[in-house]
């Protein structure tokens, strides 16, 4: 069965996989309303989601995306992220941006499809969360911020 991508109103979104990107259940509520949500699916289940905000007239953030841990290292979040990618080409954007930790394989992910560092946002992480995140057992503090230019 093939995967499906379509856009779902924000109170729709699975919260459970955006949370698997974004650990602050209030910082995603907080980007939702404003924001573009999109699933993956495969018949009735859900395996993917993405969630994109609008700032300044043609640009877009990458706010989270996520695979359910089951269905990860399948090539569905690469699927996700080039449909999300195109997308927002064919709408006229001028550029797209993410912002992702300073080491770990979500770097790769993201350059593969072109987005090129932009900007280091120093303790990002322990400024905006009540709480330390690690990843592979190490402490993240710096953002990276990766554009991708049209
Ligand atoms: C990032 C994510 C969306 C990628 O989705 P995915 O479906 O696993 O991605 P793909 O199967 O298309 O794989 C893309 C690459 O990432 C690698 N990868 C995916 N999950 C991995 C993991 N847990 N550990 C190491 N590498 C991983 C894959 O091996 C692949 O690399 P390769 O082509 O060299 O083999 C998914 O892993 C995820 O939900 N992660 C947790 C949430 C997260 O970190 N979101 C991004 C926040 S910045």
């Amino acid at each position: 069965m093939s995967l499906l991508i379509q856009e779902v109103p924000a109170i729709d979104a699975p919260m459970d996989l955006l949370l698997l990107a974004d650990p602050s259940q209030d910082k995603v509520r907080s980007y939702l309303s404003s924001s573009k949500c999109f699933v993956a699916s495969i018949g009735e289940i859900v395996v993917g989601a993405c969630v994109v905000q609008p700032y300044g007239t043609d640009a877009h953030e990458l706010m989270a995306i996520a695979v359910h841990p089951a269905h990860q290292k399948s090539g569905y979040g690469t699927v996700l992220l080039k449909w999300v990618v195109d997308f927002f080409r064919k709408s006229g954007a001028r550029q797209l941006e993410v912002g992702t930790g300073t080491f770990g394989y979500q770097l790769a992910f993201y350059q593969r499809q072109g987005f090129r560092v932009t900007s280091i946002d120093h303790d990002f992480f322990v400024k905006n969360y009540p709480e330390p995140i690690f990843e592979d057992g190490i402490q993240l503090f710096d953002m990276l911020r990766l554009t991708l230019r049209y």
